[in-house]
């Protein structure tokens, strides 16, 4: 066995446990990252595509965002499509600021190659121990070897199937399940247009978007227990084009589809987000639908809040500041959980209930006729502020 220390063990090394090495580094906290995978499977991760505006910000005030600056898509505003037409939402014109589309597992090379933090990868068995006393740690297994990470502080950055989660006494799950999943491609062809368009239709929910001024990204709602083996490439151009608004002069490219995955929709929120030493963040602790492209974003808000406390913690000597942790977080957290709940729900087919029906298209009647209304939801698209926590 093997015997190492640091400050901060991070078990995860998704956007939310990257971002709180970074977040750490900066205050001169010591910390290693520990991640179940290898570096290329966690490169390679076909997942969120949206960069809020105080994400964005963040990653800018950390010197992270030099190739965010130069690749990633600024996008003005999204569109909102019904009854086949496309009704602009303009981010820019109602709040002043903007959304950036950059891939997850581009985010995720940016943090990895600049880290100064060690991150072990192909970490196996990770689990902590002794989370309740003042001398926790972290055990697992690297090649042939078993080892001990010694902390003051372990931060469960490991994502909804992680162990850390589950470590958490009287832990409460408040949760819902949606009737339906999202069938995702990653298409090499060119995207035609420089806005998301989010298409409510009668045969189900469809939405375009992009990556790169090459690769366009879609999305189809199709039923939860979905396989992909009953989806030819044919049959996802043919729904897609059925329900993105071609007649109103939307064009889509099509193109060699070079990857594809069902995603279940679900929200939850778990409580607390903290026992003795332990911390959990992002989808550790909470899952969105992703209708509002806020997954990667709650994940990187909590890490900026968790370095915050840990810091208090550990340099300036207020270990009772940790219990500020989760109730800090929970407000955007329940407000951001409720914009992606609204999203969804507006933009999916349930079943064949005409009232339904007629309440998702006076809902979006209102939001794209109404200033009050489109602004509320602009503000929320492009990022409610970060969490602060109380000054003592
Ligand atoms: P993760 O990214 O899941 O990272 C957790 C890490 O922990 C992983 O690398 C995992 O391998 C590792 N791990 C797990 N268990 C262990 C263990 N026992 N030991 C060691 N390591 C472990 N969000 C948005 O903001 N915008 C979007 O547009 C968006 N679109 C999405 C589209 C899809 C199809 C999906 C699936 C998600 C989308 N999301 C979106 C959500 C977003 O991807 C997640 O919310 C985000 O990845 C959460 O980051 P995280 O760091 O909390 O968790
Ligand atoms: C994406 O580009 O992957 C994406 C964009 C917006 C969403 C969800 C996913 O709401």
């Amino acid at each position: 066995m093997s015997v190492d220390a640091t400050e901060v063990a991070i078990v995860g090394a998704g956007p939310a446990g990257l971002v709180l090495s970074h977040l750490l580094a900066a205050r001169g906290i010591d910390c290693v990252v520990l991640e179940q995978r290898s570096r290329e499977y966690v490169e390679h991760r076909v997942r969120a595509g949206v960069l809020e505006e105080p994400s964005v910000s963040l990653l800018r005030s950390l010197g992270l965002a030099g190739r965010l600056d130069r690749e990633g898509l600024a996008h003005r505003g999204i569109q909102l499509a019904f009854d086949g037409r496309r009704h602009r939402i303009d981010f820019v014109e109602l709040t002043g600021r903007s959304i950036t589309v950059y891939g997850q597992q581009e985010v995720v090379k940016d943090l990895i190659v600049a880290s100064s933090a060690e991150i072990v990868f192909d970490a196996v068995g990770v689990m902590p121990c002794a989370i309740d006393t003042d001398r926790p740690s972290v055990q697992y297994r690297h090649g042939d070897e078993s080892h001990e990470l010694r902390c003051r502080i372990v931060a469960g950055c490991d994502g909804s199937y992680g162990v850390c989660g589950p470590l958490i006494p009287h832990r409460t799950t408040t949760e819902h399940t949606y009737p339906f999943a999202w069938l995702g491609i990653l298409a090499e062809a060119a995207p035609t247009q420089d806005e998301l368009v989010y298409a409510r239709h009668d045969r189900g929910f469809a939405l375009y978007s992009m990556r790169s001024p090459a690769i366009t990204r879609l999305y189809l709602q199709v039923a939860p227990d979905e396989q992909l083996a009953g989806w030819s490439d044919d049959r996802i151009w043919t729904e897609l084009s059925t329900r993105l608004p071609l007649d109103d002069g939307f064009v889509l490219n099509t193109g060699p589809i070079i990857d594809r995955g069902i995603t279940a929709l679900r929200s939850s929120v778990s409580t607390p987000m903290r026992h003795g030493n332990l911390l959990i963040a992002g989808d550790a602790a909470h899952i969105v639908p992703p209708t509002g492209a806020k997954g990667m974003n709650l994940a990187i808000a909590d890490a900026t809040v968790m370095a915050a406390v840990i810091d208090e913690a550990l340099h300036q000597h207020r270990p009772e500041r940790l219990v500020d942790y989760g109730p800090a977080c929970l407000g955007r957290v329940w407000r951001t959980q409720h914009f992606s709940h609204r999203m969804t729900t507006m933009l999916h087919r349930f079943d064949d209930d005409p009232f339904r029906r007629e309440l998702q298209r006076a809902e979006l009647l209102n939001l794209t006729s109404s200033v009050p209304a489109a602004t509320d939801l602009a503000e929320q698209y492009v990022g409610l502020p970060f969490p602060t926590l109380e000054p003592l």
